[in-house]
């Protein structure tokens, strides 16, 4: 080969030199707007945070106790409030929260409603029947126990964070 094939032209070098510094700029240009988009996103996921529901450990007792809270939501850009309720009861040393939404179909859970077994969550739609630990009775239609939120106590309040599914 000659050298007169590896020589590049005024033209190509041009070229190359205008999309190198275009495409650099660019880059710089276009990498904040990327990390601002995702940033959000990001952010949202995995977070679990507490949050007072206005009760002092020493109010828990062995009869449940209905609490009702609001907490903020992080989607992305938006942010919303929503209003969230649990049982708080004592269980021996340990302090529970159950969700009062029914394992079976989603529908709202009471304590003590049924007149016929009033030491129970009851749920109206179909009968669903939950010891006062949430643990779901056999023969009512719910298959797994009330869902329980996690609890932490700070300054002697209660604070709940995510809910989880038990069994
Ligand atoms: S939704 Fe509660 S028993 Fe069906």
């Amino acid at each position: 080969m000659s050298e007169k094939n590896h020589r590049v032209s005024r033209r190509q070098f041009l070229t190359y030199t205008l999309t190198g510094v275009g495409g650099f700029m660019a880059a710089g240009m276009l990498a904040p707007m990327v990390r601002m988009a995702l940033d959000p996103a990001l952010e949202a996921a995995g977070d679990s945070e507490f949050v007072s529901v206005g009760l002092s450990e020493d109010e828990v007792s062995e009869e449940p106790q209905r609490v009702d809270f609001s907490i903020e939501l992080d989607d992305g850009w938006y942010s919303s409030e929503q209003s969230r309720s649990a049982w708080v009861l004592r269980e021996g040393n340990e302090i529970l929260a159950l969700s009062p939404i029914c394992t079976h179909l989603g529908c709202t859970v009471n304590w003590g409603t049924n007149e016929e077994n009033p030491e129970e969550f009851f749920c109206p739609c179909h009968f669903g029947r939950f010891e006062r630990d949430g643990t779901n009775i056999p023969g009512t239609p719910p298959t797994r126990p009330l869902d329980v939120y996690e609890v932490e106590v700070r300054d002697g309040m209660i604070y709940l964070g995510q809910i989880n599914q038990r069994g």
